[in-house]
């Protein structure tokens, strides 16, 4: 494998579907920050992985709900790889309770880290990504779909799905693309904690290819989004579900 020079940081880079992307772009060449809040475990195994594969990687804490750390994030990431040319918040929590059992502490959770903690690496990445660069956002197919007792967490991620063409626009002129990918049930811990067999094998069925998506699936998005073949592709939503909506 051969470095393209270029650089990625991948928030929720330790687990799931961060833990493909990171992969993923290290196979691509890509110098990749492995970004964690607590399994640090998890994320030096992604960065063995890419490590192993012939690739380059740094794993970087950060708890994305500390709104000082993101800024001592991108800046540690920076002096790490001398600079970033692509940005993938993949971190997030989900909660699931109908609004009238949802305590206080589960909705500020969940804004904390998947809506301002998106919101602040926006504009850290805003702020020092190099032209030419990508920012790709997590949204979720949840927020076509309404399903009830995912009220807070769709709400945080129809904020992130509004607020990626905004930057899109507010980047003119830099050559610098933001998207966001709104994936269905991906078969992550995430996803499958607390649910019981019959629910997940329900929704694998609700598309009509008929399973969960793999975290690879996503990555590869996220991959094609970053790759040259999707730079015309700006300030969209691109819904990876197998079709479910
Ligand atoms: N799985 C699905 O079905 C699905 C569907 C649609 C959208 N999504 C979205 O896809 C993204 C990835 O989800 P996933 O399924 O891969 O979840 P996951 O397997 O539970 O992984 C979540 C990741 O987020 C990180 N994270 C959690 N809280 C954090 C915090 N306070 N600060 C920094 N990082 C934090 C975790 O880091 P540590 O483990 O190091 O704490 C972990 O790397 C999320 O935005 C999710 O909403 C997932």
């Amino acid at each position: 494998m051969t470095g393209t020079g270029k650089t990625a940081l991948v928030t929720g880079g330790s687990r799931g579907i961060g833990a493909a992307i990171a992969r993923r772009l290290g196979a691509e060449g890509y110098a990749v920050g492995v970004v964690y809040a607590g399994s640090a475990a998890a994320a030096q195994e992604v960065v063995a992985a890419i490590v192993a594969a012939g690739g380059r990687a740094q794993a970087l804490q950060a708890d994305l709900a500390d709104p000082a750390a993101v800024p001592a994030l991108f800046a540690a990431a920076e002096a790490a790889f001398g600079g970033l040319d692509l940005v993938v918040t993949s971190a997030g929590v989900m909660e699931l309770a109908p609004l009238a059992a949802s305590d206080d502490a589960m909705i500020a959770r969940q804004i904390a880290v998947n809506l301002t903690g998106t919101i602040l690496c926006l504009r850290e990445a805003a702020r020092r990504l190099r032209d030419g660069g990508r920012i790709v956002t997590l949204s979720s197919t949840v927020v076509a779909t309404h399903f009830e007792s995912y009220g807070v967490y769709t709400a945080t991620k129809a904020a992130v799905e509004a607020l990626t063409p905004i930057l899109a626009r507010e980047l003119r002129g830099r050559a610098i693309t933001v998207n966001s990918v709104a994936p269905g049930p991906t078969g992550t811990d995430l996803f499958l904690a607390g649910k019981p067999p019959e629910l997940i094998e329900k929704l694998a069925q609700a598309n009509p290819l008929g399973r969960l998506g793999a975290p690879e699936d996503i990555a590869d998005v996220v991959a094609f989004l970053a790759g040259p073949q999707g730079g015309w592709i700006n300030g969209q939503v691109i819904r990876a579900n197998g079709g479910m909506a």
